[in-house]
């Protein structure tokens, strides 16, 4: 079981015509860890879209029980599966990037760098925008103050994530299929598996 299929399945609605898909199945398997990271990072935008839309939609405004379950089901999101994430970057990926002894890995390693600071930046903007939405639920509403605050933060991630995924997606796990073993990468699989629990 991945982050994405730990949240009970359920298909909700935001105003009838955004259906927000909760626990779809994940296309890879922990014995292909870069595409199951790709897929990681759809469901990154999906959650996001996700906050973006109800904060567009009512802007801190009292919440029906729809938005309410988006709202809770993005928080849960970000809160505990994004971080396995980051960590499966951090911690399994980039230092065996790092420790390749290929020529080749130096683009990656300068791509590595600026991927960790993108990293940290977004832990920032996440922690705050976790934080209103936390209010947002336990008061139903925010004030103007934390609505516009919320809107910041959720518009600095997709800026932020458009750029960082693309790398990843397009640069960075392409050269690490490249320059890393199938032993590491099995290796990474199982940190990844681990760090969820599972064998
Ligand atoms: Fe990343
Ligand atoms: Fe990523």
């Amino acid at each position: 079981m991945t982050d994405v299929i730990a949240i009970a399945p359920r298909t909700c609605g935001i105003a009838c015509d955004m259906p927000i898909q909760i626990g779809r199945a994940p296309d890879h398997s922990f014995e292909q860890p870069l595409g199951l990271l790709s897929d990681c990072h759809r469901r990154i935008e999906h959650f996001l879209k996700i906050l973006v839309r109800v904060d567009a939609d009512l802007s801190g405004g009292p919440l029906t029980d729809d938005y309410r379950r988006a709202l809770d089901a993005a928080l849960r999101y970000f809160e505990t599966a994004a971080p396995r994430h980051t960590a499966d970057e951090e911690d399994s990926l980039f230092p065996r990037l790092r420790a390749s002894d290929d020529p080749a890995a130096q683009q990656a390693l300068a791509l590595v760098d600026r991927l960790e600071h993108d990293h940290q930046a977004a832990d920032v903007h996440h922690a705050a925008a976790n934080t209103l939405v936390r209010r947002w639920l336990d008061d139903n509403r925010l004030v103007p103050a934390d609505a516009a605050a919320l809107r910041d933060h959720l518009a600095a991630l997709q800026t932020l994530y458009a750029g960082h995924i693309a790398v990843e997606d397009h640069e960075l796990f392409p050269a690490a299929a490249r320059l890393l073993d199938a032993p590491a990468l099995q290796q990474i699989g199982r940190e990844m598996a681990a760090r969820r629990g599972l064998r």
